[in-house]
């Protein structure tokens, strides 16, 4: 009998499952679940979240009952599968009182199973902090806190239009992280007038706390905000670098780890839930304008909910919550891949693209080649990782996997920041 002869083995391997402009999966990604809670006390001037002023009442229990029938009308797409880590984001969904969030939670756990060390955040203002309330939260099965600081001077926070004074933003720093434990600041650098001294003393106000985990944002003025009509004098780009090494050289010398574009944490702190989006896993997201990536076993497909909360309390209730779905084309789902994962210091393992787009890597041979060469990415074949200079110019190194179609503008990019 003739020995097996070696055969020339095509890379990729040529195997074609299902359709061949289908995603094949062997296994479905992580899945994770965010919650939307879309009011607050007051908009802040540079904020595009679906973020809305109370102005009437807050329809807290009408709320919470909108967001299980969106639950239940969503679980045939999420059947069988676990959620790794559960968000609660805004909007300020530290309005809403420990007893819904305790009604939210149970009425989660008893329809999706979680992960037993499943991490749960909340997002919270300094504005609303109450010891009570919030030990609260901590009983109901929030075991993350993320705050949002923005800054510890008074003069910037005026600015900002924060509804917290600096002396409110301590206090409630300290009572969280006695509470929970794991917490996140959320600070912004590169503010109206701030000088480089400014910025120094806010990240180390910061640090002096010892949080397991800072975010620290570059002020962006983004459309349909007041800032947008309204600008206010921004550092110019010098200034604005110059502050971004200050504020990154004292998180690297307290040993934060810059493990994301803007995402600083203590060895092993890092915020399981926003790790997923980066590395393309899926998530499921329920509330006034949430958006959700779920896969199947040949598709992949975005969802985004009705995002005016009156709307979206109507058609939850009659559980038609969301207004768009979209199957993620061949076409687009490597740019939205590497729009995510470049963002990470570490990368991604190459074959981490194929588990989780359901397709070759070779769909992105081509601008992986250009990027190389420009010298943003690097040569390794087995990782996914922007080089320092690719980190530096990370919105052209990420662009070069834009599909030709999107680069005329007629789609927008999808992905998480922040
Ligand atoms: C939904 S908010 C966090 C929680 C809460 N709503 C608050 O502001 O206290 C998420 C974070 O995004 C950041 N952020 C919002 N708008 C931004 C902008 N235009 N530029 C940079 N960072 C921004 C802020 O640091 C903010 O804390
Ligand atoms: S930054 Fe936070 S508090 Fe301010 S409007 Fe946006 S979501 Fe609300």
């Amino acid at each position: 009998m003739d020995a097996p002869r070696d055969v020339e083995r095509p890379w990729p391997p040529a195997v074609i499952h299902g359709r061949p402009d289908a995603p094949h999966f062997a296994a479905l990604p992580p899945l994770a679940l965010y919650v939307h809670i879309p009011w607050c006390v007051r908009k802040c001037p540079y904020c595009d979240f679906n973020s809305h002023e109370l102005r009437a009442g807050l329809p807290e229990d009408a709320y919470v009952d909108a967001l299980l029938s969106d639950l239940e009308a969503a679980l045939p797409s999420i059947w069988g599968r676990r959620v790794h880590s559960v968000f609660i984001g805004g909007g300020t969904p530290s309005l809403f009182s420990a007893a819904s969030i305790d009604r939210l939670l149970s009425s989660i756990r008893a329809r999706v199973p979680l992960v037993p060390d499943v991490e749960v955040t909340l997002e919270a203002n300094p504005g609303t902090f109450e010891r009570a309330k919030f030990a609260g939260y901590h009983a109901a099965g929030i075991n993350r806190l993320s705050l949002g600081v923005q800054s510890f001077d008074p003069g910037h926070l005026a600015a900002l239009g924060r509804i917290h004074d600096a002396d409110e933003a301590r206090q409630a720093a300290e009572m969280a992280l006695a509470i929970f434990g794991n917490v996140n600041l959320d600070l912004m650098y590169a503010l109206p007038g701030q000088t480089s001294e400014q910025a120094r003393r806010d990240v180390a106000q910061a640090i002096a706390f010892a949080p397991p985990h800072l975010s620290f944002y570059q002020l962006t003025i983004e459309p349909n905000t007041l800032f947008h009509r309204n600008p206010p004098r921004l550092p110019d780009d010098d200034s604005a670098a110059a502050i971004e090494e200050v504020v990154h050289e004292a998180l690297a010398s307290a040993r934060y780890q810059h493990y994301e574009t803007s995402a600083f944490a203590q060895p092993g702190r890092e915020c399981r839930h926003n790790l997923n989006y980066w590395r393309f896993g899926d998530y499921l997201g329920i509330g006034a304008g949430a958006h959700s990536k779920l896969s199947f076993s040949d598709r992949i497909v975005r969802e985004l909910r009705y995002k005016q909360p009156r709307q979206y309390l109507e058609q939850a209730g009659q559980a038609s919550a969301v207004q768009e779905r979209n199957p993620v084309s061949r076409e687009d789902v490597g740019f939205e891949f590497m729009l995510n994962a470049l963002r990470l210091t570490d990368g991604v393992p190459a074959a981490l693209f194929t588990e989780r787009t359901g397709y070759p890597l070779a769909i992105v041979a081509h601008p992986i080649e250009a990027a190389v060469r420009k010298g943003l990415l690097e040569s390794d074949p087995t990782v996914l990782r922007a080089t320092p200079l690719g980190r530096r110019f990370l919105n052209q190194l990420q662009m070069l996997f834009l599909p030709d179609r999107r680069a005329r503008g007629e789609a927008q990019p999808v992905a998480w920041s922040p």
